[in-house]
């Protein structure tokens, strides 16, 4: 399963849009997308539960560094290196 990061340092350079209309697009060609927002203020998320959204888009929100860094072959854990934690605790949209 590819996995693809938008990730700065810099605040405002264009992650976050550009993470929503890759996914958005990707969706569009019938591929299953699964957007991870781990930024604290969730604005991937809140996007995801407003209408338009592709079905087969999914957005996973409170997502800890921990949890990320767990992250292997499509599972999402939410403890340290819990790789048993399929998307367990997460907040889905
Ligand atoms: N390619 C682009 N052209 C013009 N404006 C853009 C482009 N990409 C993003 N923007 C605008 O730039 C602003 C910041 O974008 P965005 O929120 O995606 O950045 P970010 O890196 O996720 O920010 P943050 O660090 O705050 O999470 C938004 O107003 C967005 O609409
Ligand atoms: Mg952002």
């Amino acid at each position: 399963m590819p996995t693809i990061s938008f990730a700065s340092s810099k605040g405002g350079a264009g992650k976050s849009t550009s993470a929503v209309l890759l996914a958005t697009e990707l969706a569009q060609r019938e591929t299953s997308v699964i957007l991870i927002d781990a930024d604290p203020n969730q604005p991937v998320l809140r996007w995801s539960r407003k209408p338009g959204k592709p079905e087969n888009l999914a957005a996973i929100g409170g997502v800890t560094e921990d949890a990320l860094i767990g992250f292997r072959g499509g599972e999402v854990g939410t403890g340290s290196r819990d790789k048993g934690g399929l998307v367990r605790g997460c907040e889905r949209g």
